[in-house]
């Protein structure tokens, strides 16, 4: 095996990051976890290590040497960010991008963070999730109802994008008409957040669609705040009044947070979620003859392509992996969709097997930032991947190569063509 801690930086860089990559990472992870445990990229943020396997990603998310506090530097490092945001008003529009950006939950350590994921967790409590079940499944065959399978539909302009966002829509109590606005900010966020190298122009779009996420949140309180509901965002203000939250933005930072990470994971659980089981037709079979087995073929969708590729992570302090250090401050790229096949963790990774016990996946992170929405998403795809297979049991996808995202963080299907005959 290739000693890469003392590589030459052009192999250090190799292999590449590049549209097949991003069509099927799988192979390229097998070849970086080969080439070693700790690896340095060039070409990802401006420069990060990269981590391939499971031990080492699950140390990386759950131990506080590697702080949550990542945004400030590669945003700056972006190239082409000055020139995009000269001038003062620019520069004052950029400043508020960050600290919105930095106050969101997933970028805080320590005590700041258990303070704001106090004020949120009873929003996501189980027993609170169980009983949005009935609206899911509303919501669900509303979508259903209206696709005719024979003459064929897109899976994911049709289900995959609108449910969770109309689950988000509901329990944060916005109006779901509103949707199409927030499916393009949300967009517009995941571009930039799941990009292996953000460009300016995708720092621009976010940043301008963040803002007016914040902004139309922050229309809404004064009438939340005159009469408060059961939903999340009045929640959040009984948790700033109670002085748990500080009224500086941070509420409205966690809203529009929310509101993207609601929908914009759930919908790839969902697409990259049937077009497994449609690929796999004795998983598919095997699941009609037997619902009751889609808890765990979830939960081996959700490793065998995990709509979370990666997280990020900071050095906070020097730390010696595996023979390289990492010294404080360097970005460390924790490769989720890597670990989830790392096969001294899971026995023939690359085999989907929905009768798979052994190993846990680290699709939901773990440790402090574990998913806050797990719940809910194991909710929906439970219930839109039952209400698919007992409607359509034959039902076929169209294309046996659709077409991916291309974003590298955030693994999704762009259209997932599907129809029975
Ligand atoms: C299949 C769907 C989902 C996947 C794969 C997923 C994945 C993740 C991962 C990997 C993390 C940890 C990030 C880190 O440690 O850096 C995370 C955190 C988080 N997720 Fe999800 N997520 C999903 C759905 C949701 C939903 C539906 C919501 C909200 C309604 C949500 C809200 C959050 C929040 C707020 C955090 C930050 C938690 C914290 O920092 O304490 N996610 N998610």
């Amino acid at each position: 095996m290739t000693d890469f801690a003392t590589a030459t930086p052009a192999r250090l860089n190799a292999p590449a990051l590049d549209a097949a990559f991003l069509h099927d990472p799988y192979p390229t992870y097998a070849r970086l976890r080969a080439a070693g445990p700790v690896l340095w990229r060039d070409d990802v943020f401006q420069g990060a290590w990269l981590l391939t396997r499971h031990d080492d990603v699950e140390l990386a998310l759950r131990d506080p040497r590697f702080s949550s506090q990542r945004t400030g530097g590669w945003v700056k490092r972006i190239p082409g960010v000055d020139a995009s945001f000269a001038g003062r008003r620019a520069q004052a529009g950029l400043d508020a991008f960050q600290r919105l950006f930095g106050s969101a939950m997933v970028f805080l350590d320590g005590a700041e963070h258990r303070r704001v994921r106090q004020a949120m967790a009873a929003g996501f409590h189980p027993t609170l999730i169980r009983t949005l079940r009935p609206e899911v499944e509303r919501l669900t065959e509303e979508l259903l109802d209206g696709l005719d399978a024979r003459a064929g539909f897109d899976f994911i302009a049709a289900v995959a994008r609108p449910l969770p966002s109309r689950v988000i829509a509901h329990l944060l109590g916005i109006d779901s008409a509103d949707e199409a606005r927030f499916m393009a900010w949300s967009d517009d966020l995941a571009a930039f957040i799941g990009a292996l190298q953000p460009t300016a122009a995708q720092l621009r779009d976010a940043q301008r669609s963040l803002l007016q996420m914040v902004r139309y949140f922050d229309a809404l309180l004064p009438a939340r705040r005159a009469a408060p509901g059961t939903d999340l965002v009045s929640r959040l203000l009984a948790a700033q009044d109670a002085g748990e939250l500080r009224p500086d933005g941070e509420l409205l930072a966690q809203c529009a947070m929310l509101l993207f990470a609601g929908h914009e994971t759930t919908r790839n659980l969902l697409g990259n979620g049937l077009y497994t089981l449609l690929a796999h037709p004795h998983a598919w079979a095997r699941l009609r003859e037997d619902e009751a087995g889609m808890t765990l073929a979830v939960r081996e969708l959700l490793r065998y392509d995990s709509p979370v590729q990666y997280t990020g992570r900071r050095m906070a302090a020097d730390l010696t992996l595996h023979g390289t250090t990492l010294r404080r401050g360097d970005l460390v790229i924790a490769l989720i969709g890597a670990a989830n096949r790392d096969p001294d963790r899971f026995a023939d990774p690359d085999t989907f097997d929905i009768g798979r016990r052994a190993g846990s996946h680290l699709s939901f992170g773990s440790g402090a930032h574990v998913c806050i929405g797990a719940g809910l998403s194991l909710l929906e795809a439970d219930v839109v991947l039952r209400a698919v297979l007992r409607r359509w049991p034959d039902l076929a996808t169209v294309d046996a190569q659709p077409r991916w995202n291309g974003i590298a963080g955030l693994r999704g299907l762009a259209a997932l063509p599907v129809s029975v005959s």
